[in-house]
């Protein structure tokens, strides 16, 4: 009874989400081909600058219980549609920040509508289990449906979690828990290592590290914020671990230009990534593991090439650390491939993986030996969330059924075309376009350059997400085609121009 009675309630809601809005656009080039999905608008609708009333209405009751000071405007989810947020003002923008980059494949999209309304799936909505311990019937078919149908090469398991930090600080952990078990020849641990763990000493608790990168973002946990140096923000005032820290190639764009100086700086930074493993043995606290993003994301997407990845997957496997590949933001098809690492055509894969944002659940995939020994050992109360795994398969079936990693190239070569377009244009505004797939960026003359821009823009109806010092970051949904690619350009256009 009672889930009937939801289940029509979310049908008249589907209903409700499926009306379409009426066409209409300022600024949709004459040129530009038009292929609107059924469900989506066509096109951004300014009614206020943003945020509006009573967006700013809403920051001041919020004001009163939380600091507000990252919110931009507050969203009606409802009215949303596809690549278009609209705001509780009426605004109607392209989105090019999708929640920051975790918004698969568009708002309230019907596939997704879907899962919400059929009956079988009720029960996952409403019991959200503790998965470590009492998980459904269905779990392990979900799990093969949904990630282990993606996995990364070389990977047969996988550790659903719940957000990006939370899978990474685990994920470190398995690597911590890996290396002590090889050092000890995987005897049981000692009385000494057992009662000294209790009390934070060595040898229970060991002195090891993860080596990380100037630049990197792996998030906020504690453990996360040691291996993250993009801003300071992040991390003032909280504690942190010893642990080295490599620079990360400071690459000069088109990467194609620039190849051989590329190179050396390359080779550079994985020099001193061996001097510092080598540096922290000697201190007495030796890298456990590697931790690095295929593209450094909140910290200013800062590429590097496929052949510095794999030289750094030969120094970890020669110097017995695992290497970790941080796929949070990167993973789900936004730079074409799946996962971007795939781009590099590693022979030897990754230890381990970690996912999260487009993927909808949080987690890792990793190899057979980094599978802890025990349970416990990697736990927590919800470990995930299998309604997120419904969604998630749903999702993949749309990827496939819509060929998305193709249209995510298409539209990125189109996006990158643009953006050299318009740096060309505007040189004293505008350089060092780079990306892959969708996934790119471009850089302003300054941070308040930055700031400005991306103000206008979202006023005339592009909402855009910004990182490092002074880049502005384009993170679509993988539905984001040409069409949209076009409308963002022409928008971004009007403001260069109009730029004072
Ligand atoms: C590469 C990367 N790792 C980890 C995280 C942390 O994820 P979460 O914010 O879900 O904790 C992020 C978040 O932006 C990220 O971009």
């Amino acid at each position: 009874m009672a889930s009937s009675l939801l289940t029509r309630q979310l049908a008249l809601s589907l209903q409700q989400n499926l009306r379409l809005a009426a066409p209409g656009s300022r600024y949709v080039s004459k040129t530009a081909t038009k292929t609107v999905s059924e469900f989506e608008y066509d096109a951004p609708s300014m009614k206020t600058t943003v945020p509006g009333p009573k967006s700013k209405e809403l920051l001041r009751q919020l004001g009163e219980i939380q600091n507000t000071g990252a919110i931009h405007f507050f969203c009606n989810y409802e009215e949303s549609r596809g690549n278009y947020l609209v705001d509780v003002d009426g605004n109607r923008m392209l989105d090019v920040y999708t929640q920051i980059s975790s918004i698969p494949i568009g708002y309230n999209h019907p596939a997704l509508m879907k899962v919400m309304t059929n009956p079988n799936n009720v029960s996952a909505f409403v019991n959200r289990p503790a998965l470590g311990i009492l998980p459904p019937e269905n779990f392990p078919e979900k799990l093969a449906e949904s990630l282990l149908s993606i996995a990364p090469s070389g990977m047969t398991k996988v550790q659903t979690m719940a957000c990006g930090s939370c899978s990474n600080e685990n994920a470190f952990k398995s690597m911590f828990i890996w290396y002590r078990n090889k050092e000890r020849g995987y005897a049981t641990p000692s009385e000494e290592e057992v009662g000294t763990c209790m009390v934070n000493q060595s040898p229970g608790c060991p002195d090891l590290s993860i080596l990380s990168f100037m630049g990197a973002f792996h998030g906020r946990t504690l453990g996360c914020l040691a291996t993250t140096h993009s801003k300071a923000i992040h991390k003032l005032d909280i504690p942190s671990f010893d642990w080295p820290i490599a620079p990360f190639p400071k690459l000069r764009y088109p990467l194609e230009e620039f190849e051989r100086e590329n190179a050396q700086e390359e080779a550079r930074c994985l020099e001193e990534v061996e001097d510092l493993i080598v540096k922290w043995r000697q201190k007495g606290k030796p890298v456990a593991g590697i931790v690095i993003e295929p593209i450094q994301a909140e910290g200013g997407d800062n590429h590097a090439s496929p052949d510095f990845f794999i030289k750094l997957r030969n120094i970890a496997r020669k110097h017995g650390c695992g290497f970790h590949v941080d796929e949070v933001q990167t993973g789900g098809g936004a730079t074409g491939k799946f996962w971007a690492h795939e781009h590099w055509g590693l022979d030897d894969p990754a230890d381990l993986v970690s996912f999260s944002k487009k993927m909808l659940t949080g987690g890792y995939f990793h190899r057979d030996e980094l599978q802890p020994d025990k349970p416990y050992r990697i736990f927590n109360t919800w470990m995930g969330d299998p309604s997120k795994n419904l969604f998630l398969s749903e999702v993949l079936n749309v990827i496939r059924r819509e060929n998305l990693l193709e249209q995510v190239t298409r539209s990125g070569k189109a996006l990158l075309q643009g953006l050299y377009a318009l740096q060309s244009q505007y040189p004293h505004l505008l350089s060092g376009a780079r990306g892959q797939g969708t996934f790119c960026a471009i850089n302003a003359s300054s941070d308040a350059t930055r700031d400005s821009i991306m103000l206008k823009a979202r006023n005339k109806g592009v909402f855009l997400g910004s990182c490092g010092e002074k880049s502005i970051r384009f993170r679509p949904a993988l539905v984001f085609k040409e069409y949209h690619v076009h409308q963002l350009l022409n928008i971004l256009n009007d403001v260069l121009a109009e730029h004072k």
